[in-house]
């Protein structure tokens, strides 16, 4: 009768669960999405569920996604919501684990080393390591006879391309060089801190967070060690974000300590590994099960960068950022597979509901507020998906984005605003948050990783169609929403052939 009556009249709509302090974590932990569609054909786009003692708010859809990220105030706070898990991985005094317009210089800092500048010497570094990584696995030992079919599991390979491809532009030769060695043990304890459990429970009594805490040791002690080795050495005018990090000051003129800098680089080796690895592996997925899309990339690169000798030379930054095929193939990934599709906020205090979001019953505003204490979820796999916005919009079709009207048109419109600077300030900060289409987030907290993954991802993409021909033997796999971050299903298996 609790769940019925509603605590205060104000509250909004509860959804209705029989285990006491698990609530939906079953339901909405298994699948998202159909929860989410079946609650808001009940409850409208606002409603309440509860996980594991959590009292979640959830605002779905493109206006739901701008209530949830685009608030000006900071009554929707991130910190709160994250820092418990985030802390012990990345480490302290950065990120989650400072008053976010600390955390928002930090942002600035990591934007000047993520510049186009060093964005142009990474295709030529990118596409050797994954020559290399070809060269040198086992699985990939059909490659070197004519005609013959291999075949490989696309996650455990994009696992390593991603780590590998990252630390050998972003992290520096350093880490590149370590990853052979020391440092791969030290990625995966670490990174076994960073699942489900970890989120939901933050210090439990496992062999994995004493593994975890100690690896975040280790690390930063690492990074330390490099750090001091280049300044012995005169070295600090690098070109990678270490060495663009030393220069870099706060607001108030104090250089970056030593630690702060060994975890803003764990945290950013974190914060991309699993989301490109994801949407690698999708891409890889859906360009095998459609040999048409695999060949339409193929034809562009030959287009572009076929020689007079019929060899394909190697493509530039700028050259890459101007194939429609190759970006529309990794955009609609993104659209059908976002590898974070939950985005939450911890509330301080209460905040109404605006009228733009509906309820069953009509307008919400004056209706509800979302009481203090509770968790605001936005959900871009919901808005991503939206039949509303998007046509036919379960199907992977990367031509909608090179179609010059419609609904998924518009959105590129939206979102072509969005490439714009933002101002990590206290300033107008809300660019996109209204977008129906957010596999990066939206305003303050909008990923920064974004232009980068779009040159990992596309020439990961364009050296394995330049390399081979692709087939999946069977459908694309379901999303497993038991890990952090939206993966693939078994089975998983690329079959692949040397191009002739
Ligand atoms: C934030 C997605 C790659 C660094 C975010 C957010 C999303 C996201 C959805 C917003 C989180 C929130 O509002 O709570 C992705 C996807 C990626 C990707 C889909 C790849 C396909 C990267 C990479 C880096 C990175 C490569 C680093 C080089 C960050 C940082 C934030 C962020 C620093 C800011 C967090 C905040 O302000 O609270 N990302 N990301 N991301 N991402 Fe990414």
């Amino acid at each position: 009768l609790r769940q019925i009556l509603p605590k205060n009249s104000s509250d909004p709509p509860h959804v209705f669960h029989w285990i006491p302090i698990v609530g939906s974590a079953i339901e909405y932990g298994t699948n998202p999405v159909p929860f989410f569609m079946k609650n808001k054909e009940k409850h409208g786009d606002v409603f309440t569920f509860t996980m594991l003692g959590r009292e979640i708010t959830a605002a779905l859809g493109a206006k739901g996604n701008n209530f949830v990220l685009g608030g000006k105030s900071l009554d929707f706070n991130a910190e709160d919501a994250y820092t418990h898990f985030t802390t012990p991985v990345f480490g302290t005094d950065v990120v989650y684990d400072v008053p976010n317009d600390v955390f928002m210089q930090q942002k600035k800092f990591v934007k000047v080393a993520l510049s186009v500048d060093k964005f142009r010497s990474y295709v030529g570094m990118i596409e050797e390591e994954v020559e290399d990584f070809i060269a040198s696995e086992p699985c990939f030992a059909a490659a070197k006879t004519k005609g013959e079919w291999g075949s490989f599991d696309v996650v455990d390979v994009m696992q390593e391309i991603t780590i590998l491809t990252a630390s050998r532009t972003l992290q520096g030769k350093e880490i590149r060089s370590a990853l052979d060695k020391s440092f791969a043990g030290l990625y995966n304890d670490l990174d076994g801190g960073f699942t489900p459990l970890n989120f939901l429970f933050p210090n439990l009594p496992l062999p994995s967070y004493r593994k975890r805490d100690a690896a975040n040791k280790k690390m930063t002690e690492f990074y330390v060690d490099i750090l001091r080795k280049r300044i012995a050495a005169g070295e600090v005018d690098e070109e990678d974000t270490m060495a663009s990090l030393v220069q870099q000051r706060y607001k108030d003129g104090r250089p970056l300590k030593e630690h702060e800098i060994a975890h803003i680089m764990i945290a950013l080796l974190m914060a991309g590994q699993h989301t490109s690895s994801a949407t690698g592996s999708w891409v890889l997925l859906h360009v095998a099960r459609n040999p048409d899309v695999a060949q339409a990339i193929y034809d562009e690169q030959v287009k572009h960068f076929a020689s007079p000798d019929g060899r394909l030379r190697d493509m530039t930054y700028e050259e890459m950022r101007e194939l429609p095929v190759l970006d529309s193939v990794i955009r609609e990934t993104l659209r059908v597979h976002p590898p974070i599709h939950s985005i939450m906020r911890k509330v301080r205090e209460p905040v109404p509901v605006p009228a733009t979001l509906s309820s069953p019953a009509g307008k919400t505003e004056g209706v509800f507020v979302v009481p203090k204490g509770h968790f605001v979820l936005a959900s871009p796999s919901v808005s991503q998906v939206d039949p509303t916005v998007w046509a036919d919009a379960e199907t992977w079709e990367p031509k909608r984005w090179r179609e010059q009207s419609g609904a998924a048109a518009s959105a590129k419109e939206y979102e072509k605003g969005d490439g714009e600077t933002i101002d990590y300030g206290y300033g107008a900060v809300s660019k996109g948050t209204e977008s129906p289409y957010q596999p990066f987030g939206a305003g303050r907290h909008r990923c920064i990783g974004e232009q980068f993954a779009y040159l990992q991802l596309g020439t990961i993409l364009a050296t394995f169609v330049r390399d081979f021909e692709l087939k999946l033997a069977h459908d694309v796999p379901e999303h497993n929403y038991h890990t952090m971050i939206v993966m693939p299903k078994h089975p998983r298996q690329i079959q692949y052939r040397r191009r002739q």
